[in-house]
C-alpha cells in the first residue's frame, strides 16, 4: 500500500516508517523538520496546522493511507499553550481528514489515556472521558472530530511510549536511563499507574491494523499494567544499575504542572477480538529496547 507517515521523525513516525518500509509498503515521510534521513527516504516538510500546504502535499501522493503520529505532545507544556496546541490536535486532524476526503485516503491518528482522568483506569475503549487537562482534552475533541467525519478512519489510544531512534524527544524511560547512567537518584510516582508501550511494538500492531482495514476506536498499549516506579525498577534491572537510586514519591508530593489520571491503563480485549493481535509484555519489550539503545544510544 501507499502510505504518508506524518510525524516521521517522531519516535513513533520512525518506527512507523520503519516497520512499514520493511514489510514492503511505499512510505512517503513527512514531518516539520524535514531532512531527517529515513528508511523511506528524506523527510518532507510539512505543518499540518496551515491546510493550504497539507492539500498541497498529500493530494499528489494519493496515498492509501494517512498515518498521523504528528503532535503538541508535551503534557505540562500544553497547560500555557491552549491555542497552539488545539492548533496541531485538533486543527492539524481536520485537515488532514480533509486530505483523506480528497484522495480517497483512510486516517489513523493517535490519541491517548489522558482522555481520562485515571479515577477508575483500567480503562476500556467504552469508557467515559473526562481529561484532566488542555493536552487530553485536545485529544478528546480530535477523537469526536474524526468521529463526526463518518468516514472508516482509525484513532488509537495509547499512552507511556518509550524507545529511541536518532534525534527524538526523550522519554521517561530514556530519562530513566540517562539518570542512573550518571550515577543519580531519581524520584518516581507510585500512584501513577499504566501500561508501558514500546514505540516499535506499537508500529507493529498499527500496521497489522491498517493492513486488515481496521476503523474505529481501539486502546493499543504494552499488555502489563505497572506503576511508573515498578517501570523505572524493571529499566534498571534489565540495564544492570541499581534500583535503590529510584526512590518512591507520590503525584502530589512530585507537583507535576499538569494534573495526570492517576489509575490509568487499559483493556486490550478489543485489540485481541477484532484483530486477533497481542502487545508484548514489558518482558519482551525491555529485550528489544535494550537493543535499539545499544544502536541508537539513550540519548546522552
Ligand atoms: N509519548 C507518549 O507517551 C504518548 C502517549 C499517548 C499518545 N501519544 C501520541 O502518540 C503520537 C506519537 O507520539 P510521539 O511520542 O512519537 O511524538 P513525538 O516524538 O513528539 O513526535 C511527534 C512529531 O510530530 C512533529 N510535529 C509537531 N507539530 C507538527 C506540525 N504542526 N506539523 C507536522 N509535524 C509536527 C514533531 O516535530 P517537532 O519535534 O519538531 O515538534 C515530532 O517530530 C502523538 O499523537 C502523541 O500524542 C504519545
Amino acid at each position: 500500500m501507499k502510505l504518508v507517515v506524518v510525524g516521521a521523525a517522531g519516535l513513533l513516525g520512525q518506527k512507523l516508517v520503519e516497520a512499514a518500509t520493511a514489510s514492503g509498503h511505499t512510505v512517503i515521510p513527512f514531518d516539520l523538520a524535514s531532512g531527517l534521513p529515513t528508511l523511506a527516504g528524506l523527510v518532507h516538510p510539512l505543518d499540518i496546522t496551515d491546510a493550504g500546504e497539507v492539500s498541497a502535499a498529500i493530494r499528489p501522493t494519493d496515498p492509501a493511507w494517512i498515518l498521523n503520529t504528528a503532535a503538541f505532545t508535551g503534557v505540562d507544556a500544553s497547560e500555557a499553550n491552549e491555542e497552539k496546541v488545539r492548533a496541531v490536535n485538533v486543527d492539524g486532524v481536520r485537515n488532514l481528514l480533509k486530505a483523506a476526503a480528497a484522495t480517497g485516503a483512510r486516517l489513523m491518528t493517535l490519541s491517548t489515556d489522558y482522555v481520562f482522568d485515571g479515577r477508575r483506569g483500567p480503562y476500556d475503549e467504552n469508557a467515559l472521558r473526562n481529561p484532566l487537562g488542555v493536552y487530553g482534552a485536545s485529544k478528546a475533541e480530535m477523537e469526536d472530530i474524526v468521529e463526526k467525519d463518518g468516514g472508516p478512519h482509525l484513532v488509537v489510544r495509547t499512552m507511556v511510549l518509550y524507545g529511541t531512534a536518532p534525534k527524538i524527544r526523550t522519554n521517561f524511560a530514556l530519562w530513566v536511563l540517562r539518570q542512573l547512567r550518571a550515577e543519580e537518584e531519581i524520584r518516581v510516582v507510585t500512584d501513577q499507574m499504566g501500561n508501558p508501550t514500546l514505540a516499535a511494538d506499537l508500529a507493529r500492531l498499527l500496521l497489522a491494523m491498517i493492513e486488515q482495514g481496521g476503523a474505529g476506536l481501539y486502546h493499543v498499549a504494552g499488555a502489563d499494567r505497572v506503576s511508573r516506579h515498578e517501570f523505572a525498577r524493571i529499566l534498571a534491572g534489565a540495564f544492570g544499575f541499581d534500583e535503590r537510586k529510584i526512590l518512591p514519591v507520590t503525584t502530589q508530593e512530585l507537583g507535576q504542572q499538569a494534573d495526570r489520571p492517576l489509575a490509568s491503563g487499559f483493556v486490550l480485549e478489543g485489540l485481541r477480538r477484532d484483530f486477533g493481535l497481542q502487545p508484548l509484555g514489558l518482558e519482551a519489550s525491555m529485550e528489544q529496547f535494550r537493543q535499539e539503545v545499544e544502536r541508537y544510544g539513550d540519548g546522552t
